[in-house]
């Protein structure tokens, strides 16, 4: 199946670079980009296309930190620091999802949000439920969205209602991995953080990452309570990311969300591992975790990409994310006198930062599989005079609504 794209296409191939052409062509052969550019080539003469008019072709969202169960808690408990936060609201919301039906309610929603918003690509932690995290992946995949969902192991430190034995959660994973059977939504180990993983826990998950070449993802470094905690647990560690190290799950392609108080050496080891950070702007400032030195991460030859962390982060919306990615790198920038994220930078990240994590190329790459959105940006504010792609582009990130996303394709399917 071919589709063709007509409009104005917008992308970012390299970090701070954005590539625009006007009234351009977009084309695709059974999921897979196979030109991009002024002209329709001559082999596609004659067939159908989508003509989009004056409105903008952008490469979809990809968010790389996400919690499912929390969506029902977005907007909650925002004058908590972590340690409280988790305790006093997000152990007991998660622990609602031990109810398939509640689990299903809640996740076909959230799947058609992210949709709507267009978030095509997501890496997402569910809860300990090994049924509500197959229903979460069925959803996914009935929406359109693709990538990665993890079934938590926690095995210390949470709440009665919320906690496994290291067998049960050894024994769950596997029953869970040996039920994953979507074409679009795949597994990954998600041990919740090193507080909440014993040791045990920690030496079988890698075992299992090792024996069945899973990806993983978890939490590092995200607030001063929390790393000296980390300390307190680990004496034989220097640093936060040995903790993982230590049991095989500091690999290449490790998520490792937040980073916010990784220091020069800890942040070396995640550039010479090849572990990616997933920066979570909006979650840092709201739990009050700190501003995650992004600009030096990415100096210091880190991979980082963007993560809502709902309910952290409040907004499931990847444009107001990279729009709050921006604030809050020129919150540090008044402090530290370090260059901020400029719009080009932060809409990388959440783009092309992101999508390469499933394998994507730099940008509207050829070979990619089209994962893209079409823009309406016609009622927003009338303009005083006729603005550039990049501007439209900009104004569009900041004032993105819903309603301004016209259509939403997915691993090659139109699927809003
Ligand atoms: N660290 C461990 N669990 C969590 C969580 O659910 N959210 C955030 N932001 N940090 C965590
Ligand atoms: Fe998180």
């Amino acid at each position: 199946m071919t589709t063709i794209l007509h409009g104005n296409i917008l992308h970012a191939p390299r970090f701070g670079e954005v590539s625009a052409i006007p009234k351009g062509y977009l084309a695709a052969e059974d999921g897979a980009l196979t030109y991009v550019g002024e002209t329709l080539p001559e082999q596609y003469q004659g067939l159908p296309v989508e003509d989009w008019g004056d409105r903008l072709i952008l490469p979809s969202f990809a968010d790389l930190h996400l919690h499912a169960p929390q969506y029902v808690m977005l907007g909650m408990g925002m004058d908590l620091p972590l340690l409280d936060w988790l305790n006093t609201y997000t152990f007991r919301t998660e622990a609602r999802f031990a109810d398939g039906d509640f689990a299903r309610k809640v996740y076909r929603k959230l799947a058609r949000e992210l949709i709507a918003w267009g978030t095509t690509r997501v890496v997402m932690f569910s809860s300990i439920h090994t049924e509500a995290t197959w229903i979460l992946m069925e959803e996914l995949e009935a929406a359109g969205v693709t990538g990665y969902v993890g079934k938590v192991n926690m095995d210390r430190n949470s709440s009665p209602d919320y906690q496994e034995t290291c067998e049960e959660s050894l024994r769950e994973t596997e029953r869970w991995l040996d039920g994953c059977h979507f074409a679009h939504v795949r597994p990954i180990l998600t041990p919740r953080f090193t507080p909440s993983c014993s040791d045990g826990l920690m030496a079988g998950l890698g075992k299992l990452a090792r024996e069945r070449n899973l990806p993983v993802q978890s939490h590092l470094s995200e607030n001063r309570g929390e790393v000296a905690w980390v300390k307190e647990l680990h004496p034989d560690c220097g640093r936060y990311w040995e903790t993982y190290a230590k049991f095989g799950l500091w690999k290449k392609g490790t998520l490792m969300a937040h980073c916010v108080h990784s220091d020069q050496a800890e942040q070396a080891a995640m550039a010479e591992a090849g572990v990616v950070a997933v920066h979570c702007a909006a979650s840092n400032v709201n739990i009050c975790s700190g501003t995650a030195p992004v600009r030096q991460l990415v100096d210091r030859g880190v991979w980082v990409a963007l993560g809502s962390d709902i309910a952290g982060g409040d907004q499931l919306s990847m444009a107001a994310n990279v729009v709050l990615t921006i604030r809050a790198s020129k919150v540090k920038a008044m402090e530290t006198g370090a260059p901020f994220l400029t719009v080009p930078e932060a809409w990388y990240l959440g783009t092309t930062a992101g999508h390469r994590y499933f394998g994507g190329g730099e940008g509207f790459a050829l070979g990619g599989r089209l994962h893209a959105m079409v823009v309406d940006d016609s009622a927003l504010p009338p303009p005083a005079r006729e603005l550039s792609l990049q501007e439209r582009l900009e104004r569009s990130l900041y004032l993105m609504e819903k309603d301004c996303i016209a259509a939403v394709y997915s691993d090659g399917r139109r699927v809003k």
